[in-house]
């Protein structure tokens, strides 16, 4: 299946090399079938075999900054705050959705979640909402450690709220007596008129957090030398999560920008700093309505970070404020303010890190595209899969940019194992190569000829999800399963994994992943490389949402042309299916049928 993968993404002298290569690791008696079997040894002894392999790999290794290139933002609704106080009333209210939310995690009552779409109505793991509040994801030199405390544990009684680049504690719990709503915004009043103040104000420590991770590691090696950094990020690290009071960002409100001011703050000029970007649940109100969240992702998947803000979204507009004072807490201790202490080095250290982020701040190049034309619905009665439709669209869009196919990643739950993420639909088929190729080729009109090609491709697309994707079958686990098992045998890395097209298979240059909602509000994330393309959508029934990043340090990449060719494509595709009339688009669908269970195609 992998050479099946990557035979016409890679030249074919290459293709040739690679094949042998993996013709002898699965020789019998071979690397392959010792790893293997190493393996399947692993499976016996473990709940998940590839689970601590996968999060180290696709996380906990990785050593580029959190913002942009790691950590998904949620984009909620635009609010409509009247002045300052609305703000806070707003994020009083979220908490307390929060901390009812945390409570059905803590009480265990959350219901189990059934898979929708294919393969409908298998449970779901629950594992990822039982670290949505309890983790936190701590810097290391060389691999970043993800911190789970105890469910429930009385030291998570607090949450961080940054203002103005200032860090202040808010207890939840007072004289053993849980904060009532009322009571969070007469703490949250009290913060923000302390984050005023200027002779008491701190450096924008959280700065660090937005740094690569080893330098981040190396300068909290240094802040720890003080006793009283160590206590403020002791604090930190233990809280429930982060709300983010941001003043205006001054930049036009639109659905780019306001992605914009979640993935990165805009920079340290802007909100950049009034973030702590380890921690996975991060809430931003801005006062002038921007909000949403921005998490650390390796503690749980979009899907579930999307039914946890859902859940929060309808809490907002279908419970009401409660803000009676008769139930408040009397006595509220004023929240205590974050301390850090200084030193010329660490003053360095801070600039360099402001610097690093404005780069990245520079380089992105984000354009968040509403496509109107038409929806998932128009393709269910195409017989067609949505998702497969769309990363057909995708690889057109990319090719008639770059004339080429790339390793493409979609990521597919495997929820419905213990402990399950997500496995990788690898779109760039050579059916779609097919496809694209004839859709592009100018000496040829649009006809129902073309329909032919993106059949197979659809219903080979759709047959990798159901058959390898989502139960368990997927090659890169597997594969990444192999290569891992070899380095814990302290083997020497077999060829097939440091061979040029296992490389290329890995550089996903297109990083795709659909992330739907049910509730007005939108997911978007960055490209994992520098040439590549992030693109995150959110298929409705009557249109299609597409949340697409890139870096303007690319000359191959942008994300406007990128997106006028996926708008392109659509239009194409629908009138493609328009001109297949019925009899011919089922006598297509029943050869092409064929075809795919013949072929298993990949
Ligand atoms: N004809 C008509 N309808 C069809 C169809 C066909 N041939 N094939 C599918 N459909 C319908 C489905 O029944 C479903 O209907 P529903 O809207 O009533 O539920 C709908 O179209 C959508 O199905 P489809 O587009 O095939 O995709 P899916 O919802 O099954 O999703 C994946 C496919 C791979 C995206 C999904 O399995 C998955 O893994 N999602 C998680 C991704 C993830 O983790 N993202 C976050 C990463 S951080």
């Amino acid at each position: 299946m992998y050479l099946n993968c990557m035979k016409h993404l890679v030249k074919e002298e290459q293709y040739q090399k690679t094949k042998a290569i993996v013709v002898k690791f699965g020789e019998p008696g071979g690397t392959g079938e010792l790893l293997q079997k190493k393996l399947l040894e692993r499976s016996e002894k473990t709940y998940n075999w590839v689970y601590d392999y996968w999060l180290e790999d696709m996380y906990l290794n990785q050593r580029l900054a959190l913002p942009v290139n790691s950590n998904p933002a949620m984009v909620f609704p635009k609010q409509n705050f009247k002045d300052r106080k609305d703000s806070l009333r707003f994020a009083a209210h979220l908490i307390t959705g929060v901390l009812e939310y945390k409570e059905r995690i803590d009480t265990r009552v959350l219901p189990v979640d059934f898979a929708r779409g294919q393969l409908a109505g298998t449970p779901l793991c629950m594992k990822q909402y039982y670290r949505l509040f309890n983790t936190y994801r701590l810097p290391g030199h060389k691999r970043d450690t993800l911190i789970i405390h105890k469910p429930g544990s009385t030291e998570q009684e607090h949450i961080i709220v940054a203002c103005k680049n200032q860090f202040f504690v808010l207890d939840l719990v007072v004289n053993k007596k849980k904060l009532k709503e009322m009571d969070i915004l007469t703490q949250l009043e009290k913060i923000v008129k302390m984050a005023e103040n200027s002779e008491e104000r701190q450096p924008p420590f959280g700065l660090l957090t937005s740094d690569g991770r080893t330098e981040w590691a190396q300068a909290r090696e240094v802040l720890i030398k003080d006793s009283v950094n160590r206590e403020s990020l002791a604090v930190i690290e233990k809280c429930l999560c982060v709300l983010c009071l941001d003043n205006p960002s001054g930049m036009e409100v639109g659905d780019t920008s306001r992605a914009l001011l979640m993935l990165h703050g805009g920079g340290h000029e802007k909100m950049g700093a009034n973030r702590w970007y380890d921690k996975p649940m991060q809430f931003i109100v801005g006062e002038d309505g921007v909000c949403g969240t921005v998490c650390e992702h390796s503690p749980f998947e979009g899907i579930v970070l999307v039914a946890c803000t859902e859940y929060l979204m309808k809490f907002m507009t279908g419970s009401p404020s409660k803000m009676g004072r008769a139930t408040s807490v009397s006595e509220l201790p004023t929240p205590a303010r974050l301390l850090w202490k200084t030193t010329p080095h660490i003053q360095d250290l801070l600039k360099a890190s402001a610097e690093r982020l404005q780069r990245l701040v520079r380089d992105l190049d984000m354009d968040v595209h509403k496509f109107e034309v038409y929806g998932k619905e128009f393709i269910k009665k195409q017989k067609m899969s949505p998702d497969a439709y769309i990363q057909v669209a995708l690889q057109l869009a990319f090719y008639r940019c770059n004339g080429r196919l790339v390793s493409t990643y979609e990521s597919a739950s495997i929820r419905r194992f213990h402990e399950g993420r997500v496995d990788n639909i690898r779109s760039a088929t050579s059916e779609a190569l097919a496809f694209v190729k004839a859709m592009t080729d100018e000496k040829a009109s649009l006809s129902v000829s073309h329909f032919s090609y993106l059949v197979p491709q659809i219903l080979g697309y759709s047959h990798y999800t159901v058959h390898h994707a989502i139960t368990g079958l997927g090659i890169d686990n597997h594969l990444l399963g192999l290569r891992e098992i070899a380095q814990e045998l302290k083997m020497e890395r077999p060829e097939i994994f440091t061979d040029e097209t296992y490389v290329a298979s890995n550089q996903f240059i297109l990083s795709t992943s659909q992330v739907p909602t049910t509730v007005e509000m939108f997911c978007c994330y960055g490209p994992v490389v520098p040439n590549g393309y992030g693109c995150c959508y959110n298929p409705q029934s009557d249109h299609l949402l597409f949340s697409v990043t890139s870096f303007h340090g690319s000359t191959e990449t942008c994300s406007a042309v990128f997106i006028k060719a996926l708008d392109e494509g659509l239009v194409e595709m629908r009138d493609l299916c328009r001109k297949s009339n019925k009899p011919q688009s089922s006598a297509a669908l029943a050869a092409s049928k064929a075809v795919v269970n013949n072929q298993g195609l990949c």
